[in-house]
């Protein structure tokens, strides 16, 4: 038998995101050890100093348990001292029979414990926990209490709530103490079973357990070291503030003897109810309903009651109720492949419970509503077409024709779209390349407070209305969205944010991506512009951004070399987020979500933001798209901190994996932060933060201007001698059924996400092993002159290639001042709809009439696959450099130009406007 992987090198509950894994290891581990143990014919065992080194590292494992255990209500310390008890004694079937309750929990679901512990020890002293004796299929979860109370105390609180019980409840829950304010913040990080929180203001406030050096770095950034001075009261307010901060979702309730009446105004905003002592059986309640708010799902349980109830259909839609499916001789394969509960849930009503999405006044407004609090967003909005659609509804909602907005050049196809439907000014912004990989990275701040000068200076600044970017980029690059806003409004105090999150609706779930997200940018930003010293210090900044006496802003290099903070009563916080909730959180295809932190929504941009929506969106939206956004929050809002924690973790697991086997390091290569990020946009020099725990993840989020999603891998596969693109379908589709999405020349980009698995993870690395011994392999059989073919190539994919080319710039034609860059995109599409004014054009004739010096302006988009980003859209004008980048590629793949008549260009350009 195998002894399972123990974490010899992880001291006691390391890093909040391996925690899930170190403690399923050390249970597996005593399990694999206890089995050794009680059968004496076993390998391990049967010499004594076999046995001597398997008690040896039990003895270990358990007091790594013991430490972790303390943050789990199950199965809590009575269990593990019977434990201990039993092996001691030496009665190893009887800890096997212990250890084994609590496994086989595991294997059930991921790391949830089952309810079935009373089963067993028969003679094991009573569990504390009052528990089922079969396995219980009502969810469950776990209640934090926070305060320093003796054992006694403790058993009679437990068996007091325990005592409140009822079949009916629709969930069940343990109940877990700890004594201080810091094992309080080291449980809601370890133990993401947890969903609600009891405060009591006894609570002390160090940790009983010295915490392991990471958690200790970060506890210690995160605590405000003066909390001892703190009145206990007080302290109940702070300690709920923070708990709020890590895990926004939980439900808090604070219990406290003295009189509740007078906490009530400062307490209200931060938990769910106060209590006084006695009242056991309200708090019961109201724990069970806490849980119940965020597990309802109005629209999924409309969807669903309405599959149930009788309904003859005079209506549209066949498939409904499935009668045109389940009598047919023809396609009957339909409904036994999906199911009827899929056609049963099948309508076009909108009544009887179920919503009109595009008026919606009942269960799909009460999803939405709930949306909007898992996301921190003031309003949300479902939509049914993905984020291609979503940022088109936004676009339109924002701006009108002639409307400035930067974007980046690099933004996804349907934001180029949206813009040329707007009819807005646009002034693209290049984002720094990474030529050695080819592929860009993201647009430095410089160069947007630069552009943001450059209107100011042109007198122009008025017109600038929006400013569109991607967080995070498709390759995981995230923006500090916090400073970047906050800079530029700086500058333009109206600014509207678009911040397309189509690859980030996860990052809402985990304490440190979330700072990164629009939504909860916004809100601090909100807060800070609230803060009196904050105030202060703006004011002070004002001296030095504006001459005292003319009112004159300083010198642009004042602007763009300090680091500005707005005026709090001019900046208005005008944001918005549109996400593909079903690229990384649990959504059916296409269901996507806009989400709104909007002050000036209702009385500047309601209407306008409806009548986009009315726009863009059907007036047959898929119910079922619907419904999964629905109970996909509620997954996000029950259990998305555990799996994005996981899904990071699983990521960093596989590069760890790949930079430590010999065989994995000859071909490929995990891209790091250091790769991915100039050191001028980063302060910390850490390759991979996560890596070395969740304070140093803390510390780069928290200063360095770009920092990369952890859960994404970007794999360099140069040294294979094999390109992105055959890798992605050749070797890894077509022989391993390994599903990836963007590759590059030379990388292959793998994202983990909340449904990845270890096993999943452990056949990526097994398929890389594989490919690696391919490779090795296939070297080994080669010829000569084969093998220098070969190596050449790697030359060749490990060489940096041409420059990715800056954008080209609009037409003059285009353009509407000669020393702004924003070009007209709409004029120039809607110029190709005219007979005649549009031609072809073969790449030597090209070459040869833009070397000349003449202004050749293309009529459409050119997107060369990979790296999949336009070069030219319409309007602009071919250059040398992007020419000469193309001549350069190896791509089979252009969109824009067909290779039997070539680039499609504007012949009839209108007059030139730029200068005037
Ligand atoms: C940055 C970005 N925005 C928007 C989209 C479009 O999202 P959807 O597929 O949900 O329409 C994508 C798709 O890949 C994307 O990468």
């Amino acid at each position: 038998m195998k002894a399972p992987l123990s974490n010899t090198d992880t001291e006691p509950y390391a890093t909040p995101s391996s925690v899930w894994r170190l403690r399923t290891d050390a249970w597996e581990y005593l399990g694999y050890a206890a089995k050794q143990l009680s059968s004496p014919s076993n390998s391990h065992a049967e010499s004594k100093s076999g046995e001597k080194g398997l008690l040896i590292e039990v003895t270990r494992q358990l007091r790594v348990l013991e430490a972790v255990e303390t943050y789990w209500a199950v199965p809590g310390k009575a269990h593990l001292l019977t434990l201990r008890a039993r092996i001691e004694e030496g009665d190893y079937p009887a800890a096997l029979s212990l250890i084994e309750t609590v496994t086989r929990g595991f294997a059930r679901f991921r790391h949830e414990l089952d309810d079935s512990l009373a089963e067993a020890d028969p003679d094991a002293e009573p569990l504390t926990q009052v528990v089922p004796a079969v396995a219980d299929p009502r969810p469950r979860f776990e209640v934090l209490v926070i305060d320093d109370i003796s054992e006694t105390v403790r058993e009679e609180l437990i068996a007091e709530m325990a005592s409140q019980r009822r079949e009916s409840d629709a969930f069940t829950y343990q109940i877990n103490v700890v004594p201080s304010l810091e094992d309080a913040l080291i449980a809601v990080l370890l133990n993401p079973t947890i969903q609600a929180c009891i405060l009591r203001p006894g609570f002390g406030i160090s940790a009983r357990h010295r915490p392991g050096a990471d958690l200790r770095k970060f506890l210690d950034g995160f605590v405000d070291p003066g909390i001892s001075a703190v009145p206990p009261r007080e302290r109940v307010l702070r300690l709920a503030d923070m708990l709020k901060k890590l895990r926004p979702e939980l439900n808090l309730y604070m219990v406290a003897d003295v009189s509740i009446e007078e906490l009530a105004g400062s307490a209200n905003r931060r938990f769910t109810r106060l209590f006084r002592r006695e009242e056991s059986m309200e708090l019961h309640l109201s724990l069970l309903r806490g849980v119940a708010d965020r597990y309802k799902t109005p629209f999924f349980d409309a969807v669903q009651q309405h599959s149930r109830k009788p309904a003859a259909v005079f209506h549209a839609l066949p498939v409904s109720r499935g009668g045109s499916v389940v009598n047919s001789r023809w396609i009957k394969d339909m409904g036994e492949f999906y199911g009827l509960n899929l056609l049963h849930a099948e309508t076009s009503a909108t009544s009887g419970g179920l919503d009109s999405l595009l008026d919606p006044r009942s269960t799909i407004r009460d999803a939405q509503v709930l949306a909007a609090r898992a996301f921190g967003a003031r309003r949300s909005y479902f939509v049914t077409n993905g984020t291609s659609t979503a940022n088109k509804i936004v676009h339109q909602s924002i701006l009108a024709p002639g409307d400035v907005v930067i974007a980046d050049r690099n933004c996804h196809k349907s934001h180029h779209y949206a813009l040329m439907l707007a009819g807005a000014q646009v002034a693209y912004v290049d984002a720094y390349p990474l030529n050695e990989f080819a592929f860009y990275g993201a647009v430095p701040l410089k160069t947007l407070k630069s552009i943001l000068l450059d209107y100011r200076r042109a007198g122009r600044l008025d017109e600038v209305k929006m400013v569109t970017l991607t967080n995070c980029t498709f390759d995981g690059i995230v923006y500090d969205v916090e400073r970047v806003m906050e800079e530029c409004l700086a500058i333009k105090p109206d600014l509207v944010f678009l911040w397309d999150e189509a690859w980030f609706a996860f990052a809402g779930f985990h304490p440190i991506y979330r700072r990164r997200t629009a939504m909860a940018a916004a809100a601090a930003l909100r807060a800070n512009f609230e803060d009196p010293e904050y105030v202060a210090r703006a004011k002070a900044q004002r001296a030095v951004l504006f001459d005292p006496e003319t009112g004159e802003p300083a010198d642009d290099s004042v602007w763009v070399e300090n680091r500005l903070l707005p005026d709090p009563e001019l900046a208005r916080l005008r944001v918005y987020a549109t996400q593909s909730t079903h690229k990384t959180l649990t959504a059916l295809r296409q269901g996507s979500m806009i989400h709104v932190y909007d002050q000036d929504f209702s009385h500047l941009n309601e209407v306008t933001f409806n009548a986009a929506y009315m726009t863009h969106t059907s007036t047959s939206p898929n119910y079922q798209i619907l419904a999964s956004l629905d109970i996909g929050r509620r997954q996000a809002e029950l259990e998305g901190y555990e799996l994005v924690q996981r899904q990071a973790y699983l990521a960093q697991s596989v590069a760890q994996m790949v930079a430590r086997n010999p065989l994995l390091k000859k071909y490929f290569r995990v891209l790091t932060t250091v790769d991915l990020i100039p050191e001028e946009f980063r302060e910390t020099r850490r390759p991979m933060p996560l890596r070395d725990g969740i304070a140093a993840m803390d510390e780069a989020w928290r200063t360095d201007e770009f920092v990369m999603d952890p859960s994404r891998l970007t794999l360099h596969i140069g040294n294979t001698g094999v390109d992105g693109d055959t890798f992605k379908h050749k070797y890894l589709m077509d022989m391993y059924g390994v599903q990836v999405n963007k590759t590059s020349r030379n990388t292959v980009l793998f994202m983990t996400n909340i449904g990845t698995s270890r096993s999943a993870v452990a056949y990526l690395i097994d398929v890389l092993v594989k490919l690696a011994e391919h490779f090795d392999r296939e070297r080994a059989d080669m010829s000569p002159r084969a093998l220098a073919a070969r190596d050449s190539k790697i030359a060749e994919l490990v060489a940096s290639p041409p420059p990715l080319p800056d954008f080209s710039r609009f037409a003059d034609s285009y353009r509407s001042c000669a020393n702004t860059v924003d070009g007209d995109i709409r004029t120039a599409y809607f110029t190709t709809y005219r007979n005649n004014a549009c031609d072809y054009i073969m790449p030597p004739e090209l070459f040869a009439r833009v070397r000349a010096g003449e202004e050749v302006v293309s009529a459409g988009f050119v997107t060369p696959y990979p790296p999949g980003f336009p070069i030219l859209v319409p309007g602009q004008v071919f250059t040398m450099e992007i020419l000469s980048f193309m001549a350069a590629l190896d791509t089979r793949e252009i969109h824009g130009f067909d290779p039997e008549v070539g680039f499609r260009i504007i012949n009839q350009v209108p007059a030139s406007v730029a200068g005037d």
